[in-house]
């Protein structure tokens, strides 16, 4: 584990680099990334190249043994660019091109900046490949960043046009498959389909509602395999000249979630992932809870050790900020990574800027560049780290429990919500929640992937199941595994139609019932009880009917009163359960208690609220973080004597830790 900090050579003058340098290797700063907004030095104007600056910055920096991650910097093109070819700007939903002025104002499929990026790209990686300060690549940054995966402009409207032809092969197939007959909608060739800008259904809709939902999930999914297949052109170029590993930063941001890229598709050609982790700033406060799911997550695309690239470090925001970090939450928030799986945390930004959107935006130092307390905090964390790395190795939590996340299924509840207030993302956190107030690691998995090692595999809201992946749930169930689904599953196609069957569709079968009614909760709840003990639903009632299966729990009111909420079906050597309602936070706990029995999960500490557990081993050795949330001291209980690797102290019957303290558990 190690610590970085997100650094920007040419915002300073050169005779100050001296002094970062030497605070960086005071701190234990190890890596520093540079370069994602540069391109305006790399290439003043046409075909004309610098890299004087880089050069010296990457010497530089080197002499101190700082290692660099150099970003490719397509998220700002220059002024000179989109003047001589304007075709590069992406346009918005409404079909207004954007401006120059902020980032991120290019369009995907603009053959012009493919091409363009795809030079410059070829010039950095043949540069510095060999750089003796190079440690890793990042392409772009944030791809998709503030709704700008989908873009709405003619260019992506001809490629959509042609990724609609190589998937329906006919119009008619298409035709058939969007159900066009409705609303007049019938095309007489692919270059007839529209892209779905803001809808035309003025005075009901907002955006895209009443358009084709078919059409809009393949808009969807063009529009992220447009984001991956422009990253993947740079992967592809790096790759011929330099064997260091490849990331981008994703977003999977606990406050401003949702890019509209399938995460899971743009690890692939990824060598490891990474992401940005803002916490209290200007656009919202993210609950503990949130952040580990988001971690969890970022562990999950590749199963394999991730970064932090940007982690908050100051207070911060662009026209207002959000509050400074308390003292200990930056060394808190380090370690809620590195007991999640991050095995690189990078704070952003090294020292806040004179200039520009983010002068308000604070780092670790702030403008007058002296240390500070943050510095200290995170010159603490580097000491730490550098002893904690004698003895251990990077360190990942193993889940015997997994939530199934599907960006089929995403969008498809994006496009239609079902009932006022759903949203798929709080679900799963829902899900996730209880499990992370027991310290029981949770990882997030896609429905075809092999399941073998969890205990428990959750399938909230999992609406669109195709064949191979039933076949797989069906599999794992049928070797012993202990499947959860909930209401709003498998009752969609591919293409995002209705299935013509009885619900739960894809599930009917597996889940042993039939579902003839349901009750979407519009400005009413409905009261339940079950193995949960009390709850209530405010989402969704499905009225479930048992065949093969049997319930563990009923709703207590309304015409359904006594019909079944929750029931448990057996398949060869595991167990089906479905829940046909959402629960309030309490009755969700505790069924997820009851279920974690069940599966003979180890709850092997004492549990109390806002401090988060988490057990983590480097294959060797396993240790147990304890983190503390809370703005008060907790005294957590121990059922057997600890070593605490920070403080070298043995812990008997109990462990102390003052507001966002930290103990790691040997
Ligand atoms: C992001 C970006 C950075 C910077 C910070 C602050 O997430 O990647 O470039 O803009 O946030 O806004
Ligand atoms: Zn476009």
């Amino acid at each position: 584990m190690r610590i970085g900090a997100d650094y920007y050579p040419e915002h300073w003058e050169k005779e100050r680099w001296k002094i970062d340098a030497e605070m960086m290797v005071k701190a234990n700063i190890q890596v520093i990334r540079i370069g994602e907004f540069a391109w305006s030095l790399y290439e003043p104007t046409e075909d004309m190249y610098d890299f004087a600056w880089l050069d010296e910055a990457l010497d530089y920096f080197n002499q101190y043994g700082i290692k660099v991650v150099l970003c490719t910097p397509s998220a700002t093109p220059p002024k000179w660019m989109t003047d001589k070819y304007p075709d590069i700007f992406q346009d918005d939903i409404h079909g207004n091109a954007k401006v120059f002025g902020t980032r991120k104002h290019y369009c995907f499929n603009s053959d012009t900046y493919r091409q363009k990026t795809s030079v410059l790209v070829h010039k950095i990686a043949k540069r510095y490949a060999n750089h003796p300060a190079l440690e890793a690549w990042q392409i772009d940054n944030e791809l998709g960043w503030s709704n700008t995966t989908r873009c709405y402009c003619d260019k992506c409207k001809k490629k959509f046009q042609m990724w609609l032809a190589e998937k329906y092969k006919t119009i008619e197939n298409l035709n058939q498959k969007y159900g066009t007959v409705f609303w007049s909608q019938i095309y007489n060739s692919f270059e007839e389909v529209i892209i779905p800008k803001a809808g035309a259904c003025y005075d009901t809709c907002h955006d895209t509602q009443g358009q084709n939902p078919a059409l809009l999930l393949d808009y969807y999914r063009f529009c992220s395999d447009s984001v991956i297949s422009f990253m993947n052109e740079s992967v592809a170029v790096i790759k011929q000249y330099s064997e260091k590993p490849i990331t981008t930063n994703m977003l999977d941001a606990a406050v401003n979630s949702g890019t509209g890229i399938d995460y899971f598709k743009c690890s692939e050609k990824l060598d490891f992932v990474s992401w940005d982790n803002y916490i209290e700033f200007q656009w919202g406060i993210a609950e503990a809870a949130t952040v580990s799911r988001d971690h969890a997550l970022l562990r999950s695309y590749k199963k394999q050790p991730f970064w932090v690239m940007e982690q908050q470090s100051g207070a911060c925001g662009w026209s207002k900020m959000g509050p400074t970090p308390t003292p200990g939450k930056l060394r808190l928030w380090t370690y809620q990574a590195v007991a999640n799986g991050a095995d690189t945390v990078v704070y952003f930004r090294w020292r806040a800027c004179p200039f520009g959107t983010e002068e308000y935006w604070h780092g670790i130092l702030n403008h007058d560049g002296k240390p500070n307390r943050r510095y200290e905090e995170i010159a603490q964390i580097g000491q730490e780290m550098e002893s904690l790395n004698k003895t251990l190795g990077a360190l990942q939590p193993k889940a015997r429990v997994a939530i199934i996340k599907s960006f089929d299924s995403e969008w498809s509840h994006s496009i239609h919500k079902h009932v006022e207030g759903f949203q798929y993302d709080r679900l799963l956190l829902a899900y996730y929640k209880p499990f992370y107030e027991m310290g029981i690691a949770v990882d997030f998995v896609t429905a075809g992937e092999n399941l073998e090692s969890y205990d428990i595999v959750l399938a909230p809201a999992l609406l669109i199941l195709n064949d191979d992946d039933k076949k797989n749930l069906e599999q794992y169930v049928e070797k012993g595994g202990k499947l959860f689904i909930s209401f709003r599953s498998g009752i969609k196609d591919e293409y995002n139609n209705m299935r013509m069957e009885t619900v739960p569709g894809q599930f009917v079968d597996m889940a042993g019932i039939e579902v003839h009614d349901y009750d979407p909760q519009f400005e009413k709840h409905t009261e339940v009880s079950g193995v949960f003990g009390r709850g209530r639903a405010t989402l969704w009632c499905d009225i479930i009917e048992p065949v093969t299966a049997k319930p563990l729990g009923v709703y207590t009111e309304d015409f359904y009163s006594n019909s079944p909420c929750l029931t448990v079906n057996r398949l060869g050597k595991g167990e089906v359960y479905y829940l046909g309602c959402d629960l309030d936070d309490t009755a969700m706990k505790n069924l997820m208690k009851y279920l974690g029995e069940k599966a003979n999960l180890p709850i092997d500490l004492y549990e109390i609220s806002g401090v988060e557990i988490t057990h983590a081993t480097d294959d060797e050795k396993e240790v147990i973080f304890i983190m503390n949330h809370n703005t008060y001291p907790v005294v957590v209980a121990m059922k057997k004597p600890y070593r605490d690797l920070l403080t070298d102290l043995d812990i008997q019957d109990t462990v102390t830790l003052q507001p966002y303290g930290v103990a790691i558990l040997e």
